[in-house]
């Protein structure tokens, strides 16, 4: 019997690069959450996708000279790709090209039109293209900087629809007063209400008219529906809201949570709610803003080179590494700081040492005194009690601790129970009741507490760490089945006497950390520039201002040579200036130029360049010039002609 349904989604990412460990942290936090649920007994949705509109995937598909339906259906195959290695759980991946998100969506924004919450009007105002939001002047931070990412928005002036967000204010503010699970960690909430929802909601632009990929408005083609209205939409079309089958929709609807991160947290808990309120639909039972994972002193970005992706923390650790790495070091809600060191080192204290040795040591000291079979508990002693009592009540504070989205806490808990039973090891000497064979009953009575606390460990860790339950449960000879299902966490003594253990592989090998890290970082760099290989810098694109037209014969008029340098030297007076000396022909002539900054007089000995030989001559700052060169010049460039070939100095150019 289930205990009943549970939604669980994570935000739809933008297929516009390749995703790092901070989008794998909304996802491991999600999928984690997916498989304790289906564990505990529920019956599960968990919905991931891609983001896939939007003037910003238009344009990276430009650059790349595709069309944006090519570049994206390319990018979302390696999100699938990496979900797949990373063994994501999820039930559901929709994509906003899918058809009936899209005919969904338009049935959405045509019912909100046809009721007048949307209506038609012009926007102006400032547009952040990186983060697709629209910023009123006082929201930016120095003037013109988007307070999300940092980056220059720009000012855009469109015809447009409008959403009447701010009919829904009063709503809103009164549904977060009586529901706070709308907006978790409390901190977030209260941004919410005193940064936008007290100070007032300004009615919200959803649609665009400068690019067209997006979700054309129904009734108006040449607009495209606003990227985030049509992102928000996902978590409602991906159960079939919009089309005849509604049974998902009225299973799963509304969502028990949306896990975001904390940028993103103003659009799922004031635009999508007022949407939904809207509609007339339940709003998610909770929306969990969490924190992000900086590297250095910032989020990670490509743009400052400082990304960390998990296929390589995966091919050397293990995805169990990662997941568990990610949601320990992290409290859930706020900010933390990735570094190699810190991975390592948690990895060697928490999973080698911790973890990994208990396993290692209990399943060899069954082989070594008891030939590797699980002998039945005999006498009892001093420390079982504590033990036993330590281990069977993690599961209820387990539970508590994920239920409130406290990952890192739920772990704390487990680790407790690993480090308690490790305790007991000390305590109880195994190696020296098995000297005495009068203690053989005690030291049974030791092995097997020792294992089925394992048991107990091997099920809490279940939802957070598949892989390494399994190889515990290889080496305790446990399968799936009613002593390892979450129930009999809380129940000390599931393991039946007799069953064989095996000693297998490490589960964590432990690393030498400066030696690891020096290689890791080595492994991470390689990777980092095989798929961000540096870019060629664009051309800058010349704007031509036209001059007037001319005749051939007006042409005609310029006498153009072939000249050399035979002599250059500083001029006297002027920084910016050089005197050279030209042999055109049998003549020498004296010219000024203004390349002081470009060349240096002694590279110029022996360069070809053109003469204009009939300019009349002047005086540059007292040096008499008789002509001048010809160059190609821009703001911070400049280039002298030359000829393709030798040709006789002297020679008429036409
Ligand atoms: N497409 C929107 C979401 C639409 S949901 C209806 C979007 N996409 S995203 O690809 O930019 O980000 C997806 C998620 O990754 C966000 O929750 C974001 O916070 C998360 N992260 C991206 N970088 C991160 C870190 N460095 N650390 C933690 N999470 C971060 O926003």
């Amino acid at each position: 019997m289930k205990k009943g349904s549970y939604y669980v989604t994570t935000p739809i990412y933008y297929p516009s690069a390749k995703l790092h460990i901070g989008h794998t942290y909304t996802t491991v936090a999600a999928d984690v959450l997916a498989r304790f649920k289906r564990f505990t007994g529920y019956d599960v949705k968990f919905l991931t996708g891609t983001d896939e509109h939007g003037e910003k995937i238009q344009k990276a598909a430009e650059t790349r000279g595709m069309k944006p339906k090519e570049y994206v259906d390319e990018i979302v195959d390696g999100i699938k790709d990496v979900w797949k290695r990373m063994d994501i759980s999820y039930d559901k991946f929709i994509r906003t090209t899918d058809e009936d998100h899209v005919k969904a969506v338009q049935k959405i924004f045509q019912k909100l039109y046809d009721q007048g919450d949307i209506y038609k009007s012009e926007y102006e105002g400032w547009y952040c293209t990186p983060c697709e939001s629209f910023w009123t002047a006082s929201q930016l931070k120095e003037g013109n900087l988007c307070p999300d990412c940092n980056r220059p928005a720009h000012i855009t002036k469109e015809e447009a629809y409008f959403f009447k967000l701010s009919k829904y204010q009063d709503r809103l503010i009164k549904y977060f007063e009586e529901n706070p699970e709308i907006c978790y960690p409390e901190s977030r909430k209260n941004e919410m209400l005193n940064n936008f929802l007290k100070p007032g909601l300004e009615d919200l632009c959803v649609s665009r008219t400068t690019f067209d990929w997006g979700i054309p408005v129904p009734f108006d083609p040449k607009h495209v529906i606003y990227v985030w209205f049509d992102a928000v939409c996902n978590y409602i079309t991906a159960l079939g809201y919009g089309t005849d089958n509604l049974e998902e929709y009225n299973k799963f609807w509304p969502a028990n949570v949306h896990i975001v991160g904390k940028e993103i947290v103003r659009f799922h808990t004031i635009i999508w709610p007022a949407i939904l309120m809207a509609l007339d639909i339940p709003l998610p039972k909770m929306v969990y803003g969490h924190g992000w994972i900086m590297f250095g002193d910032d989020k990670m970005s490509k743009s400052k080179g400082n990304i960390v992706y998990p296929d390589p923390i995966i091919q050397r650790y293990g995805i169990d590494a990662l997941k568990y790495f990610l949601l320990r070091e992290f409290a859930f809600g706020q900010d933390g700081h990735y570094t190699n060191r810190v991975f390592i080192s948690r990895f060697n204290s928490d999973l080698s040492n911790d973890l990994g040795n208990l396993v290692s040591r209990t399943v060899a000291m069954v082989e070594q005194y008891n030939d590797g079979m699980l002998p039945e508990p005999g006498i009892g002693g001093e420390f079982d009690a504590d033990l036993k009592e330590i281990v069977i009540s993690a599961a209820d504070k387990v539970e508590k601790a994920i239920d409130k989205l406290q990952f890192h806490e739920g772990l704390e808990e487990i680790w407790k129970v690993i480090r308690r039973v490790n305790k007991y090891i000390d305590e109880t000497t195994p190696w020296i009741l098995a000297k005495d064979e009068n203690n053989k009953d005690r030291l049974n009575t030791v092995l097997y507490n020792l294992v089925d606390s394992i048991r107990v460990i091997s099920i809490l860790i279940k939802p957070f760490m598949e892989n390494t339950t399994e190889k515990i449960w290889e080496q305790i000879g446990l399968t799936n089945g009613e002593n390892t299902n979450w129930e009999s966490a809380s129940i000390f003594g599931k393991i039946p006497a007799g069953t064989k253990v095996k000693k297998g592989e490490l589960l964590f090998p432990r690393l030498d950390v400066e030696k690891e890290i020096k290689e890791f970082e080595k492994i991470n760099e390689e990777y980092f520039y095989t798929i961000n290989p540096p870019e060629e810098p664009a051309e800058p694109v010349v704007e031509i201002t036209p001059k007037p037209e001319i005749t051939i014969d007006e042409f005609d008029k310029l006498e153009l040579r072939v000249a050399e340098v035979i002599k250059a030297e500083k001029h006297p007076k002027a920084d910016r200036l050089l005197v050279l000396q030209l042999k055109v022909g049998t003549e020498t002539r004296q010219v000024v130029s203004g390349i002081a900054e470009y060349y240096k007089p002694e590279k110029l000995v022996g360069k070809t360049v053109i003469l204009v030989a009939n300019l009349k001559p002047v005086k540059l700052r007292g040096v008499e010039s008789q002509g001048m060169i010809l160059a190609a010049s821009n703001d911070d460039k400049l280039v002298l002609v030359g000829l393709d070939g030798k040709m006789p100095t002297g020679t008429l150019i036409s």
